[in-house]
């Protein structure tokens, strides 16, 4: 495997192609956006400056790694030689459908289809493809060259082979893999996703403030952040997406997203990316929003 191609330059995208290039592998970064490729590559060159200081690598390193991405405004022209594609386009199924047709007719015969989809089904993405047996899920964490874990789904007919490729292939990047089955939110987001809903309800119905909550969660049980802070690093539109595929994909309403978070959601609170969601981040850094904007 020599050449990846990155489907999507946005806030995962420009991470995995980061990392793979860091890796020794030739990038194909590709984005409808030109703006979005300048900035991803603005921002992984700002990273890798960053591992330099920190003398994580050499700026020999840092200077390869970026030499090695190459940046297309058109699918059929980026994944033409690609052993490997990651699909990390904006989280819509018929965006992805269609993508995934894309990849399949351009895409050389031998090359694995993956998508960082964070609730998409892998199988009905693979459904669309000649080759399903080649597509599975490579879901990264953000922000990718800092989280070890890559969750690696099985849509239903992948085969065992290509498993054991991307297994391998998580680990010469420097990753951990943790294998699951498709099915709604897989492992991640099916455990994360009902534990924020869980802390919105408990704000909605007054049980706890947003500091009150995202402490005992921090303090109590030693999570790195509380469960408010991370959904405005996620984004809350991002959040609601993912429970409302919970929640049609297994009909119980304990997935139905809290009327808080949807409230929130109409109203443009969207988190860190909006200004402002149970946080305000308009100066950059999180500043408490009172209470009573919450009732
Ligand atoms: N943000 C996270 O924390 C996170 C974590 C894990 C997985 N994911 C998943 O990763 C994927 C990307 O999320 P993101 O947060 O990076 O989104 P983002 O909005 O930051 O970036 C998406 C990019 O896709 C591009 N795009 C849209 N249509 C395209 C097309 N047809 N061809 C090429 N590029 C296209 C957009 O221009 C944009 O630059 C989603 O599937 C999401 O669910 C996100």
């Amino acid at each position: 495997m020599k050449t990846v191609g990155v489907i999507g330059s946005g806030t995962m995208g420009n991470g995995i192609a980061h990392v793979f290039a860091q890796n020794g592998y030739k990038v194909n970064l590709i984005d409808i956006k030109p703006e979005a490729l300048e900035r991803a590559l603005a921002t992984i060159e700002k990273n890798l400056n960053r591992m330099v200081a920190k003398e994580k690598i050499t700026e020999e390193v840092a200077k390869e790694s970026l030499s090695r991405i190459s940046t297309f405004t058109n699918v059929v022209d980026g994944v033409g030689e690609c052993d490997l594609v990651v699909e990390a386009a904006t989280e819509r199924l018929d965006l992805k459908k269609k993508i995934f047709t894309e990849i399949d007719n351009a895409a050389p015969n031998h090359c694995i289809l993956t998508t960082n989809t964070s609730s998409i089904s892998i199988t009905e993405l693979a459904s669309v493809t000649s080759r399903p047996e080649k597509v599975i899920g490579m879901h990264f964490m953000n922000p990718v060259p800092v989280m070890k874990l890559v969750e690696i789904i099985n849509g239903y007919s992948t085969s065992n082979e290509v498993t054991k490729t991307i297994e391998d292939l998580s680990k010469k990047i420097g990753k951990i893999p943790a294998m699951a089955n498709d099915y709604p939110g897989f492992i991640a987001n099916r455990i994360l996703m009902p534990m924020i809903n869980e802390a919105v309800y408990t704000l909605f119905e007054g049980v706890g403030g947003v500091q009150e909550i995202d402490t005992v969660m921090k303090l109590g049980m030693a999570h790195p952040m509380g469960p408010l802070q991370l959904a405005d690093f996620i984004g809350l539109d991002v959040c609601k997406a993912i429970l409302d595929v919970l929640y049609e994909g297994f009909g119980n309403p304990k997935y139905a997203p809290c009327p808080l978070l949807v409230n929130m959601v109409n109203a443009g609170k969207l988190g860190v990316k909006s200004g402002e969601g149970f946080y305000s981040w308009t100066h950059g850094t999180k500043d408490l929003i009172v209470s009573e904007s919450f009732k």
